[in-house]
C-alpha cells in the first residue's frame, strides 16, 4: 500500500545529501551558508562552535577541538523553496573515513565541494570514488572565487579526468581572485555582479542577459575581464551540449557552479539548482531483491551511525536511522530484523546544528536519531511491517592492531563492556582468539586518530585509565570460499580469529604473509570487508 497523497508528498519533498571534500576546502563555511539561507541561523560561526558553545554535544569533542577537525557527523535540517533538505555532515579527518563511507550510505545525492586553488585533492578523491559505488548524482561547487586559483577551464578538465567523469558548468565566473567580479548563470542567462564592498549578502545586482556575449553588462567590468570571460564562455557555449537532467541523475555528468562560501556569493544559485534537480528519496532494494518504494506505507529504514554520550547530561547512545520508505511517528513499534524482534522507537530526535529537537512525525529521505538501549548495531534494519533487511554497509578492513590493559583488575570487566559498545558504534573493530574469547580482544581500526579518540572515550566517558599495547599486525582478511561461505581452515600457519559476528578473520603482519596465504589456499578468496549485517 502506498501512503495517501498529501504524505507521498512529504516524502517527495526531502532532499538528503552531504558535502564531499577535502579538508579546509570550506565544507564547514558552506554549510553555514547554506544553513544561513535555510533560515536555520542568522549569523555564521554556528556550526564548528569555534567561539562558543552551541555547537560542543559531548566532552570528547574537546579532542575535536584540540585538533581543530570535525570527527562527529551530524545531521542538519532545513527548508527552502518548498523542500525539506537533510545536510548530513560527514567527518573531515582522514582517519574517520569509514564514518563518513556510513554517510555516504545514507544519502541521495552529494555536492563535491573543490578549492578552485587546490583543485581535485585526495579525500574529496576517495570520497568520490564511494559515491560512484552507488551512482549517487553528484553536484561539484568550485569555492573561493575571491582567491587566486587555476583557471576554470583547467579546473573543469582536471575534474573530468581526474575523476572520469563529465562536467556540465551550469555558471561560469567572471575572473578570479582580484579580479573576480561576478557570476554568469548559463540556465538563466543572468549575469551576478560581485561587490565585496557589500554590506548585505542579499545585495546582488543582477541583470538578465539575451545571450552570454551581450553588450549591456561590458560596461560593469574591466574591458579585459570582459573579453576573457566572453572568451571562456565561447568555448563552453560552443563544446557543450543542453543540460542533460537524465545523465545528472545517473550518476554521469556532474553540474558545476562557481562561488566563495566565505563570501557568500554564488551560495543560492547553488541552493536554487540543487532545488532544482537534486532527487529525492530513492527506492532501495534488500537482501532478497525488493526494491521499496520510499512512497510505501511500510516504515523502512537502516542504521548507519551510532553514537554514544552525544551529550553529557543525558548520557545516551544514539541510533541514526535514514528512514527509506514511509512515515515515521514518535513511539511507534517496528521489527528489528536482525533480532527478530519488536521495539518501540519512543525518543527520537532530529539535529538542527547541534541542537536536537524531539521529532514526532518523519517520512522517507529523514534522518532520525533515536534513543538505543543496546538494540542497534550498524547496518541494521528497521520496519513497521513485515521483516527486512537492506543491502548492507561494507566494513572496512582495519590496518591497526592493539590489545588494551587497564591496571585495575576490578575494572577488566568494565573496559570489555565499554569496548563492545564502542564496537557496536562502529568506532572500532574487536577479534578475539576463541581459546581466549572476550577477555582479551584485539582492536582494529583504520587510522591512528582512531585509538586516541578510543584511550580519550575510556577515560573520559567510560572513567577508565587504560593502555593501548600494539601489535605488529598491518593486514586483516576475512576467508570466504567461492561461494561465498566462510573458511575455518586455511591451509599455512594461521591463526584464525573470530569478529564479533564469529565470522573467521585472519590478521598478518604485512601485505607479503597475505600473498603467501592465497598461494597456499588458492581455493580461498581473502575479502577485505564483509556486511555488518548479521
Ligand atoms: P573545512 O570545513 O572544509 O575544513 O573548511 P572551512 O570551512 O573551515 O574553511 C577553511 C578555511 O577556508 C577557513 O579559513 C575559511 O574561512 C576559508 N574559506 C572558506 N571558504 C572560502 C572562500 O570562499 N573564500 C576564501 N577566501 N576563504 C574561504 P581559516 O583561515 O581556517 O579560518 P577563518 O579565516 O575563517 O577564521
Amino acid at each position: 500500500m502506498l501512503l495517501p497523497g498529501p504524505e507521498a508528498l512529504e516524502v517527495q519533498r526531502r532532499r538528503t545529501f552531504a558535502i564531499i571534500s577535502h579538508p579546509d576546502a570550506g565544507k564547514t563555511t558552506l554549510t553555514e551558508k547554506l544553513l544561513y539561507h535555510g533560515g536555520v541561523i542568522h549569523q555564521t560561526g554556528e556550526v564548528k562552535g569555534k567561539s562558543g558553545t552551541k555547537a560542543v554535544t559531548s566532552d570528547w569533542m574537546e579532542l575535536e577541538r584540540q585538533k581543530g577537525i570535525s570527527i562527529t557527523s551530524s545531521v542538519m535540517t532545513f527548508d527552502y523553496e518548498g523542500l525539506k533538505i537533510n545536510l548530513l555532515d560527514t567527518p573531515g579527518h582522514k582517519d574517520f573515513s569509514e564514518d563518513t563511507y556510513r554517510v555516504l550510505m545514507a544519502v541521495d545525492s552529494a555536492c563535491m565541494l573543490i578549492d578552485v586553488a587546490k583543485g581535485v585533492e585526495e579525500r574529496t578523491r576517495k570520497l568520490y570514488d564511494v559515491c560512484r559505488l552507488r551512482n549517487i548524482p553528484i553536484f561539484t561547487f568550485v569555492n573561493k572565487l575571491d582567491r587566486e586559483g587555476k583557471a576554470p577551464l583547467d579546473l573543469i578538465d582536471e575534474v573530468e579526468t581526474t575523476l572520469k567523469m563529465q562536467c556540465f558548468p551550469l555558471t561560469w565566473p567572471v575572473g578570479i581572485g582580484d579580479r573576480f567580479r561576478g557570476i554568469y548563470n548559463r540556465l538563466t542567462k543572468e549575469i551576478m555582479i560581485y561587490d565585496q564592498r557589500r554590506e548585505n549578502v542579499g545585495d546582488v545586482m543582477i541583470m538578465k542577459l539575451d545571450a552570454y556575449n551581450s553588450s549591456a553588462w561590458k560596461d560593469l567590468v574591466r574591458e579585459d575581464i570582459y573579453q576573457q570571460t566572453l572568451e571562456e564562455l565561447d568555448l563552453v557555449e560552443g563544446v557543450l551540449p543542453k543540460f542533460d537532467v537524465g545523465e545528472f541523475l545517473a550518476g554521469k555528468i556532474s553540474p558545476v557552479t562557481f562561488g566563495s562560501a566565505k563570501q557568500n556569493f554564488g551560495v543560492d544559485v547553488f541552493l536554487n539548482f540543487f532545488c532544482q534537480f537534486s532527487p529525492g528519496p530513492q527506492g532501495r532494494k534488500t537482501k532478497t531483491g525488493l526494491d521499496i518504494d520510499p512512497c510505501e506505507d511500510n516504515m523502512t529504514g537502516f542504521v548507519f551511525k551510532i553514537q554514544a554520550n552525544m551529550d553529557r547530561r543525558h548520557r545516551d547512545r544514539v541510533a541514526f536511522i535514514r528512514l527509506c520508505s514511509g512515515k515515521f511517528e514518535r513511539g511507534m513499534k517496528i521489527k528489528h530484523s536482525r533480532l527478530d524482534k519488536e521495539i518501540r522507537l519512543a525518543y527520537s530526535n532530529q539535529f538542527v546544528a547541534a541542537d536536537r529537537e524531539t521529532v514526532d512525525i518523519a517520512y522517507a529521505g529523514d534522518i532520525v536519531g533515536v534513543n538505543d538501549t543496546g538494540n542497534f548495531a550498524i547496518g541494521d534494519s528497521v520496519s513497521s511491517q513485515s521483516r527486512i533487511q537492506f543491502e548492507d554497509i561494507p566494513k572496512f578492513a582495519p590496518e591497526l592492531f592493539a590489545r588494551m590493559t587497564v591496571p585495575d583488575a576490578m575494572k577488566r570487566r568494565k573496559m570489555q563492556e565499554a569496548l563492545l559498545h564502542l564496537s557496536e558504534e562502529g568506532a572500532i573493530q574487536l577479534f578475539v582468539d576463541p581459546n581466549i574469547g572476550m577477555q582479551d580482544p584485539i582492536i582494529g581500526v583504520v587510522g591512528e586518530l582512531q585509538f586516541e579518540v578510543l584511550v580519550h572515550r575510556m577515560n573520559d566517558e567510560y572513567n577508565l585509565e587504560v593502555k593501548l599495547v600494539r601489535l605488529p599486525y598491518t593486514v586483516a582478511r576475512w576467508p570466504r570460499s567461492k561461494e561465498g561461505k566462510p573458511v575455518d581452515n586455511l591451509k599455512g600457519n594461521f591463526t584464525i580469529y573470530r569478529d564479533l559476528i564469529d565470522q573467521p578473520v585472519i590478521l598478518l603482519n604485512q601485505e607479503w604473509d597475505l600473498h603467501w596465504a592465497v598461494k597456499e589456499n588458492t581455493e580461498v578468496d581473502f575479502a577485505t570487508s564483509i556486511s555488518r549485517a548479521r
